[in-house]
């Protein structure tokens, strides 16, 4: 039975029908009492994700780390940080997952190690020593001053340069992200092949593919020329000063892309696995289709459409029309509400409105109803299917490096609290206080409740889940928008055997929209299934329909 089951999933492509569920691991759910989320807490947590009805489950690092970045700084690439267990509690969570018919994929943080990792101490120990070039050292300027004015991504208002002077070389080295996270040097070829050897490590333990941080950053200008000052790209959430400099000399590069076809063709010889590259939003689509086409990986994580996203239809419909014109058969596209770097869903579009819990609901549901009816592949991030929102964290329990420098702004523990189970103490997180505050309105927004309502948004999005399964046009059908009075949007999805109407009220109004067919209702925020409408059909505010056509 299974292996039948088993068969039918490795069908060509099987990550374009897959819904994506990314965990934050410390806060998902902490199994040994310690207050941080761990690998068997996931695993006791995995009927809950195959009840759901996601199909590949995406870990946030896990792997041996001073955690300056929360795992995203790796000292050792080849095992489990004692936080979240051993790599025996990995290899069960992979046959655990396995067993349900779900995948699993974790990231691959390539473009830095922590600057604890054993490379990085013999790099710094001499000029000339093995390892002396795996990372990339440079000499003053004359003056002393950094070679360049490449600035850290973790700038916040103020320029941090992206070289740290290291005494014992009496040089530079350049850290794209934080000071602890130094860069590794690509074009030696020991790192490349360091790099493939812990990629094939996790490819023999079972992993059905990876997401790549930071992917596109992986080489630099071999010149090193300042990055140019222009016009400002755009403002991101997380504006910071280094959206005032074009990275033209770090994002990009030809050799990056060949890397890319390097590490695929690697992992195929693995049978059919997937890669998910961070590419960053700041030079739009064309660098995901870079970096996606065939051959390269096989889906640029949508940072432009998450932080773009508002409750704005028509400007709404435009981000994802151009996606869909942009990629048509060219790559394949995907669709992000939130992740680990961003404000929660919620806050972001209903900053400086005042809406009512019911409102919120409605929006949740509006979004998750945009999220998994629209052509590309979903990701979820934890928390997002019960609505969870960005908690308040007082300035002296910020632990976040980057939301340190940007404060008073909200940095990005907002965002990574621990998943809420229940209305219990730490809301079943924990048995202990957990790393960052629990959410206070986990007395509403938890799972045990939301299971027990049917109309939560929880399951909203299982039967969501359930529809998109049931149904190959929202999947693999084309799409197609309808002209619709402002504030809606409302596009069919079609194969030559389905046709799979959606319909989206962006606004806080009623609606009311002309239907050139008759519908039936698969599934609504408002409306019961199999409600049959023709001629027209009326919107509550922020209500959201699935219809099947006739
Ligand atoms: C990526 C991760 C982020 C991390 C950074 C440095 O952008 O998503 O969380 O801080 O890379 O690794």
């Amino acid at each position: 039975m299974l292996q039948k089951k088993e068969k039918g999933m490795f069908k060509l492509n099987w990550w374009k029908d897959s819904v994506f569920y990314q965990i934050y691991p410390r806060s998902f759910r902490d199994h040994n009492g310690d207050g941080v989320g761990d690998l068997k807490g996931i695993i006791e947590k995995l009927d809950y994700l195959s009840w759901l009805g996601v199909d590949v489950v995406w870990i946030s690092p896990f792997f041996k780390s001073p955690m300056k970045d929360f795992g995203y700084d790796i000292s050792d690439y080849k095992d489990v940080d004692p936080l979240f267990g051993t790599l025996s509690d990995f290899d069960d969570l992979v046959s655990e997952i396995h067993l349900r018919g779900m995948k699993i994929i974790i990231d691959q943080v390539y473009n830095h190690t922590s600057d604890k990792h054993p490379w990085f101490i013999e790099s710094r120990s001499s000029l000339n020593n093995p390892k002396s070039d795996w990372y990339i050292w440079k000499d003053p300027k004359p003056d002393g001053s950094p070679p360049n004015n490449w600035v850290s991504l973790f700038s916040g208002e103020k320029p941090l340069s992206a070289w740290e002077w290291d005494d014992n070389r009496k040089q530079y080295y350049l850290h794209l992200f934080g000071k602890e996270q130094p860069d590794l040097n690509w074009r030696n070829p020991e790192v490349k092949s360091a790099i493939f050897d812990s990629i094939e490590f996790w490819l023999e333990h079972g992993v059905d593919g990876f997401r790549f941080d930071a992917a596109s950053h992986y080489y630099k200008d071999p010149l090193f020329r300042d990055a140019l000052k222009g016009p400002q790209i755009k403002k991101s959430l997380f504006h910071s000063v280094r959206d005032e400099y074009y990275w033209d000399r770090f994002s990009a590069r030809p050799e990056s892309l060949l890397a890319a076809e390097e590490i695929k063709s690697f992992m195929d010889s693995y049978g059919e696995k997937v890669s998910v590259a961070e590419i960053p939003a700041d030079m739009g689509l064309c660098l995901y289709l870079l970096f996606t086409i065939p051959g390269r990986f096989d889906i640029a994580f949508n940072i432009d459409f998450m932080e773009k996203l508002s409750l704005n239809a028509e400007k709404v419909r435009e981000l994802s029309e151009n996606v869909d014109a942009f990629f048509g058969e060219r790559a394949w596209p995907s669709y992000v509400l939130g992740n680990h770097d961003n404000y929660r869903i919620i806050n972001r579009l209903t900053d400086g409105m005042k809406v009512s819990e019911d409102e919120k609901k409605s929006i949740a549901k509006l979004m998750a109803t945009f999220l998994l009816t629209i052509r590309g592949t979903p990701f979820i991030y934890y928390g997002e299917e019960i609505g969870m929102e960005d908690t308040d964290i007082p300035y002296d329990r910020i632990v976040d490096p980057w939301g340190k420098s940007l404060w008073p702004k909200k940095g990005r523990d907002v965002c990574r609290t621990p998943m809420q189970w229940n209305n219990g103490e730490n809301a079943g997180f924990s048995e202990t206080t957990p790393w960052l505050p629990v959410n206070p309105n986990k007395t509403f927004v938890n799972v045990e409740d939301e299971t027990k309502d049917p109309n939560s948004i929880l399951n909203f999005y299982r039967s969501l889940l359930k529809l998109r399964k049931d149904h190959v046009a929202l999947r693999r059908g084309t799409m197609k928008f309808q002209d619709v009075p402002c504030g809606i949007i409302f596009y069919v999805r079609k194969t030559s055997k389905e046709r799979v109407a959606v319909l989206l009220n962006f606004s806080s109004a009623v609606q009311c929209v002309d239907l050139t067919f008759d519908g039936k209702v698969l599934i609504g925020s408002h409306k019961e299934s199999g409600e049959k409408f023709r001629e027209s059909i009326e919107l509550a505010p922020f209500e959201s329909v699935v219809m099947d056509v006739f």
